[in-house]
């Protein structure tokens, strides 16, 4: 794998990268899965986050630094929590300023295959977007988004945001225990009883967007492209 022109692997449970990360560790997940006892038995971390990796290029963090935007690795082991497959405990956007929707956000998947829970946050339309490496998913504005490993290896992701947007909301995640829906072995979905309305879960597959270039190369050529997009300037969906 290549990001920024610097190969690595996925070495165990990291990235052979050398850069710093956050480590999302069971006990920070405890209220928002399905299970909090199973979660405290777990020792290993959930997944591991790889922040503002246009540190990696030059020419990246100087892109970046003009258009403030900001890139992302998250990368996910594969396992259950109880019967819940191991996903991030999920989060919404903060809104543009000025404005009543909230920042978007693109991902690709760069390894591995899983999920994509969105849930609006009007709590009326929930998706489940299925995914596999190359795939590029656009979370809409007003979509909390869940990112499960579905799969039996390490799913890796690389995500592009506005750095103004980089404070997120998962109070109201936490609130309710999760999603409506929690998603759980032999992808079937089960009630989460904080909730009373459950919409109807719509299945749906990535729409073929941009090139088949990966997300870094595509930023480093349209940047202002990803400035527009991601500070809700042009609507994508
Ligand atoms: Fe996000």
């Amino acid at each position: 794998m290549e990001v920024f022109g610097k190969s690595f692997e996925i070495e165990g449970l990291k990235l052979s990268l050398e850069l710093d990360y956050s480590s999302r560790m069971p006990e920070d997940a405890i209220g928002f899965y399905m299970d909090d006892e199973a979660l405290r038995k777990e020792r290993q971390p959930l997944y591991l986050m790889y922040r503002s990796i246009e540190r990696l290029n030059s020419d990246a963090k100087r892109i970046a630094d003009k258009h403030d935007l900001t890139l992302n690795l998250t990368l996910l082991r594969p396992g259950f929590v109880g019967k819940e497959y191991i996903r991030t405990i999920g989060h919404y956007h903060i809104n543009v300023p000025g404005t009543n929707d909230s920042y978007p956000e693109i991902y690709e998947v760069l390894s591995g295959e899983g999920a994509f829970l969105l849930q609006h946050r009007n709590m009326k339309i929930f998706k489940f977007v299925k995914i596999k490496k190359g795939d590029k998913v656009f979370i809409a504005p007003n979509y909390g988004h869940i990112l499960v490993n579905t799969g039996k290896e390490a799913l890796l992701t690389l995500d592009i945001n506005a750095r103004e947007s980089m404070q997120h909301d998962y109070e109201t995640v936490k609130k309710r225990h999760g999603f409506c829906y929690y998603l759980i072995k032999g992808e079937k979905f089960i009630k989460n009883p904080n909730y009373d309305f459950f919409p109807e879960i719509n299945k749906i597959r990535p729409k073929q967007m941009l090139s088949d270039k990966q997300l870094d190369q595509i930023f480093l050529e349209k940047p202002e492209f990803f400035e527009k997009l991601l500070k809700n300037k042009i609507h994508f969906s």
